[in-house]
């Protein structure tokens, strides 16, 4: 296993890229699993803090995540809740590197590379995540153009070494499970419903059963039977290893997957030099003077 870029230094403490993370904005939810200590973490955060520099006519420092720590054991079901804006998509995004954390760690145990820190490791590091390991299933669909929805799945597969011929195959058994209609299948997901193209988003993720499996509010736009069939989906996956940290505004879903939930709190404050209009519900810091 070869070793490369940014890796577990337990010693070195919390480096900080630019600034520094404040208090701690999430609280431990209820917890129906395991303990935690008797498992394996595969994915442990230490005190991430993601800020955004504002600049429309003054410059402020807007908080999605403030000094934020927790571990998820390997094949543990994580669940993230909070008020809108609190941050969870902004969390999912440090974690796949969408967003690079502003300061703090998120150590993850990979199959390939062993322990590395997602935070700071290098883009190739990153891209052999993506398309190995780790899979994000984000809020909306983003459309291929003339693309038709088994390729826009079977491609997943690909790289792994699939015929497309054997990728097609498994992409519409998925997306059957899914109940995508049969007519559906060579059309463009562009026209599809809301509710079609977060089936063929969730197909997209499943279809590698990734390692680290990464869902912002996947059953969002669902009616309670096609919840029902990706909830089912979801703990299949569960029970064949897939680790998985997922945002949901339902609780009723979220208490039907989650061994333990973390609760996010918008409590994190912005700073710069004008407070209006962006630190309503939130503790706002004092303005420099
Ligand atoms: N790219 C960005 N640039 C500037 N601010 C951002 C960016 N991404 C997120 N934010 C800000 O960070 C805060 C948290 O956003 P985030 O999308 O993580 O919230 P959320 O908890 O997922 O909300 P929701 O439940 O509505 O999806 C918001 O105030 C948002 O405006
Ligand atoms: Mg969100």
């Amino acid at each position: 296993m070869g070793r490369g870029g940014c890796y577990k230094d337990r010693q070195a403490g919390s480096h900080c890229y630019e600034g520094m993370g404040i208090p701690v904005t999430a609280l431990p939810g209820g917890s129906k699993g395991r303990d935690k200590k008797e498992e394996e973490a595969i994915l442990s955060l230490e005190s991430v803090t993601k800020s955004f520099h504002l600049t429309l006519t003054r410059t402020i420092e807007l908080y999605a995540l403030r000094d934020l720590s927790f571990t998820v054991g390997r094949g543990e079901f994580l669940g993230i809740t909070g008020p809108s804006g609190a941050g969870k998509s902004s969390l999912l995004k440090c974690i796949y590197r969408t967003y690079r954390p502003t300061c703090g760690h998120i150590w993850y145990e990979s199959a390939r590379y062993g322990s590395v820190d997602l935070a700071c490791a290098p883009e190739r590091q990153i891209i052999h995540l993506r398309a190995g390991e780790i899979g994000y299933v984000s809020q909306f669909l983003k459309v291929i153009p003339r693309v038709a929805a088994v390729d826009v799945v079977a491609e997943r597969l690909i790289p792994g070494g699939y015929s497309w011929p054997e990728a097609r195959r498994k992409a519409i058994e998925l997306l059957t499970r899914l109940h995508i209609p049969p007519e559906l299948w060579d059309a463009c997901p562009a026209t599809f419903s809301g509710g079609e193209q977060q089936r063929v988003n969730l197909a997209r993720a499943f279809i590698t059963r990734p390692r680290l499996l990464l869902l912002d509010e996947p059953t969002a736009s669902l009616d309670s039977a096609m919840k029902g069939h990706v909830i089912e989906i979801i703990k299949e996956i569960k029970k064949n290893g897939t680790t998985m940290v997922g945002i949901f505004h339902d609780r009723e879903v979220m208490d039907r997957v989650a061994d333990n939930v973390l609760e996010l709190n918008i409590v994190k404050g912005c700073s710069g030099s004008k407070a209006e209009g962006r630190a309503a519900g939130r503790e706002a810091a004092p303005w420099p003077q």
